[in-house]
């Protein structure tokens, strides 16, 4: 595995190193696109991949290059209308649901745009004095921890733009399908207790696993995988889309509105069910665990056998205690794969948690623009955690809080259970 991003004392050489590799992986994601491929947006949540490339560029020539070099020129006096997401505080910007409908800059210039501003950086990390030396150091580890989200981003919304199209086409035919079959889900027994959540000193979290702080767990019961396709089929099987006594109010609401009665991406064909996947269209393996379910979904699955969601105290306390390692990016899978016989803890898919995403006490978001990153999305949505096969390996950690308001399932979202001792 390569070097993780991290924030800890590194020579300029590493960090410019260091921002390299991150740059230049997001252009390896895009290599399988066609130019028609870079300008789909399906959905208002997903972005089309030319913005995604052109949003990450703009995070550093925004947040970094004009605070340490007075004079920066930005590449062109428009693309901080166009590719600010939500800073409200750096100005005005394009509507997020309007972001297909910029067809020019064109592919060719946002890959200028980067080059552009990967020529500033690098000349930056280069000459910068050391008395500014940490707060860069701080800025670009930022903006590349920010870009490897995107990364996530880039991928679960080119599946959602290419899962619109008649012709199913494949983000890639070169994907080896994950292999092995489920085996019985293990129960572990947790025991309760005054316990530290959040991030800890050493290497990079952002503001919201902040500040590490004491929670009152009780005694619990954790399952060592995730729910799988097969499990999931009996749910659907026994009616459970029909039957309102399973679901929360706004979901039942939501599956009656949507007409939803199985994952997004599943297909059913006479007696057989296929899924689409970064790979194409392929059989629904049984094996698998289910993945694309609403928190709505996996909540009403988990009232159906009789269990529950784990809160993200819960989680977090057991991946603490695990070596990350999993399903990432770095298996090149990108699908959720059966478990192994080891505990299926992270990577695979984002496991809901039914704890809301709401601050930690005494949580202070960062100074000026940056605060607008993580804090003032603490409202109406669910955490998430352990990452997933979109997922970068050294970007996992215990305490990474993800969110997704709970109607959403587009991402690479799973489910595991819990239970009351
Ligand atoms: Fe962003």
């Amino acid at each position: 595995m390569e070097a993780a991003v991290t924030t800890e004392g590194s020579s300029r050489d590493l960090l410019i190193a260091e921002f390299d590799r991150v740059r230049r992986y997001t252009e390896t994601l895009c290599k399988p696109l066609e130019t028609d491929d870079f300008q789909l947006q399906s959905i208002i949540q997903t972005s089309p991949p030319k913005w995604h490339i052109a949003h990450v560029t703009w995070f550093f020539e925004t947040f970094v290059l004009p605070g340490f070099i007075p004079d920066y020129k930005p590449f062109h006096p428009h693309f901080d209308f166009l590719f600010n997401s939500y800073y409200n505080s750096q100005g005005d910007m394009h509507p997020r649901a309007k972001r297909g409908l910029i067809s020019r800059p064109t592919v060719r210039d946002v890959y200028r745009y980067r080059a552009h501003v990967n020529a500033a950086m690098r000349g930056l990390m280069e000459s910068v004095g050391d008395s500014k030396w940490d707060e860069l150091h701080f800025r670009v580890i930022l903006g590349l921890n920010h870009e490897q989200q995107h990364q996530e981003l880039l991928l679960m919304d080119i599946k959602h733009n290419f899962s619109v199209n008649p012709l199913k086409p494949a983000y890639r035919d070169d994907l080896e399908i994950p292999g092995g079959k489920s085996r019985p889900m293990r129960w572990l027994d947790r025991s309760g207790g005054v316990r530290r959540v959040g991030h800890e000193i050493s290497g990079f979290a952002f503001d919201n696993e902040t500040p590490r702080h004491d929670v009152l767990i009780r005694d619990h019961r954790l399952a060592d995988r995730f729910v799988t396709n097969n499990e999931y089929l009996d749910f659907i099987e026994a009616g459970a889309y029909a039957d309102p006594a399973l679901w929360l109010s706004d979901g039942w609401a939501l599956i009656q509105r949507e007409s939803w009665c199985h994952p997004l991406y599943w297909e059913q064909k006479k007696d057989s069910w296929s899924q689409f996947t970064l790979g194409g269209v392929r059989d629904l393996n049984p094996h698998e665990p289910v993945c694309h379910l609403s928190f709505y979904e996996a909540d009403a699955y988990a009232r159906w056998a009789g269990k529950r969601l784990p809160l993200e105290c819960e989680l977090e306390t057991m991946l603490s205690g695990q070596t990350v390692i999993g399903n990432f990016t770095d298996s090149d899978l990108l699908h959720p794969a059966p478990a192994g016989d080891a505990g299926q803890w992270y990577g695979d898919l984002w496991a809901w948690t039914s704890s809301p995403y709401v601050a930690y006490p005494g949580f202070k978001p960062l100074a000026g623009s940056m605060g607008e990153y993580n804090g003032k999305f603490m409202s109406s949505q669910m955490v998430l955690k352990g990452g997933c096969c979109a997922t970068a390996q050294d970007h996992a950690r215990a305490s990474y809080r993800n969110f997704f308001y709970p109607q959403e399932r587009w991402a690479f979202t799973g489910l595991r259970l819990a239970d009351d001792v």
